[in-house]
């Protein structure tokens, strides 16, 4: 059979199901295989997972993978990044440590806007050249799709360049991008000083760069961040809802640093996510449970930003709402490109099991960005032949081993075609 490989010698296969979205207690059911598991492709997707000895026989030629005795799960879905900067910002994290906040350092023209003046001044090659190493560091800790924002560069041209540079970068990477035009992710310094000049970038946002990010499937998405000193509940709205027009998916990073209805206005205009939620309510939540909005959890900026409230995870997992997390890789807030150290913070903060933290980084994950199910996220037949591949003795240790990169890609050839 040609382009057939069996993936052999394996501890478990964690399926993570069959691909829906796991809520609840389904959650901690993550229809494990043990006992010789193996699992065969074709062409790039699954189409066998069992027992060794049920192999069909026309396997049998089927080039061998060795699992080395390991765990395999899912490729990881990374459903919240922001990959497109061309430096860090270890100078303001310094800042930080000598008692700053991220406020004050925004206030003073650091934060977004610093990462905005940095994208802006750099040329194509280089751009993509740093979003590839960004996608890269990912990939090497089992990430096999992400979800990647623009908003550093908060004008047509520069939202275009950073939404084209992912796409390449994720070409280039071997990684499936799902990417999300930001451009409302602060106001850019020329438009600030008056509400006349706000107004007007809002229109932009709204008139030019949105249409032009969905054209040809540049972008699949838009976001806002909707926050005290960024954007209102009312803005957030107007921009979700041209973005609906255009046949965008909405998500909204909302309830990050205060309680400001982000996660309401979510709901209401049918937002496929709303991501932080640091602050959210109980009628926040009960809002996204009742519209199928995914509450995508950050904990790699909640740390980072040494906040000392963590978002309520059990809390909204035992609401029934669909759970993920993501790292928010991004030179700011979350340079933390290692999602087993995220699952480790969802454990240690958030109030998550560690096989629930692997279930929001897998299916959930998907979920949150509308994947077709099974495709990603998951090992059943037809998914695609994205594994990643961990040197631990049971699934509960990958949030356990804290800061380890104990994971190692693997994927069959035609995996993303
Ligand atoms: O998800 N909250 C807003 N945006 C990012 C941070 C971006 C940055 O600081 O560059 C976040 O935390
Ligand atoms: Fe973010």
């Amino acid at each position: 059979m040609a382009n057939a490989h069996v993936i052999e010698n394996l501890s478990r296969v964690v399926t993570c199901g069959a691909g829906g979205p796991l809520i609840g207690p389904a959650m901690r059911e993550l229809g494990v295989r043990t006992g010789d598991p193996c699992v065969a492709v074709r062409d790039g997707r699954v189409a066998f997972v069992g027992a060794r000895r049920d192999l069909p026989a026309d396997y049998s030629n089927a080039s061998r993978v060795d699992g080395k005795g390991r765990v395999l799960t899912p490729g990881l879905v990374d459903c919240h990044t922001h990959p497109a900067f061309v430096r860090a910002r270890a100078e303001e994290f310094a800042m930080r440590l000598a008692g700053a906040s991220y406020e004050e350092i925004a206030a003073q023209g650091g934060g977004i806007l610093s990462s905005t003046r940095a994208v802006r001044g750099s040329d194509d090659t280089t751009l993509t050249a740093q979003t590839t190493r960004n996608l890269l560091r990912l990939r090497k800790h089992g990430v096999f799709v992400a979800e990647g924002k623009s908003g550093y560069g908060l004008n047509l041209k520069d939202e275009l360049r950073q939404l084209h540079a992912i796409k390449a970068a994720g070409e280039q990477a071997d990684m499936h991008t799902v990417r999300t035009c930001l451009a409302a992710h602060s106001l850019p310094a020329e438009f600030r000083g008056d509400d006349g000049k706000r107004a007007q970038y809002l229109r932009l946002v709204i008139d030019e760069i949105l249409p032009a990010a969905a054209r040809n499937g540049l972008a699949q998405r838009a976001d806002v961040f909707c926050e005290q000193g960024v954007f209102t509940e009312g803005e957030t709205r107007a921009v979700a809802q041209a973005a609906e027009r255009l046949g965008l998916q909405v998500t909204i990073h909302a309830e990050q640093l205060h309680l400001t209805g982000g996660a309401a206005v979510a709901a209401q205009v049918g937002a496929v996510s709303a991501d932080h939620l640091e602050f959210i309510d109980d009628a926040g939540a009960r809002a996204m449970a009742d519209a199928g909005t995914c509450a995508v959890l950050l904990p790699g900026s909640t740390y980072v930003l040494k906040m000392d409230r963590w978002a309520d995870g059990r809390r909204l997992i035992d609401m029934g709402l669909c759970v993920a997390l993501a790292t928010d890789f991004n030179p700011g807030s979350s340079p933390v490109a290692n999602p087993a150290f995220v699952m480790n913070l969802a454990v240690m903060h958030c109030g998550f099991t560690p096989e629930e933290a692997l279930a929001a980084f897998t299916v959930n994950a998907a979920r949150a960005l509308r994947l077709p199910a099974g495709e990603y996220g998951a090992i059943t037949a037809g998914s695609r032949a994205a594994f990643a591949l961990w040197d631990v003795d049971h699934e509960r240790e990958i949030a356990y081993y804290a800061g380890s990169n104990l994971c190692e890609g693997l994927s069959c050839p035609g995996w993303r075609s």
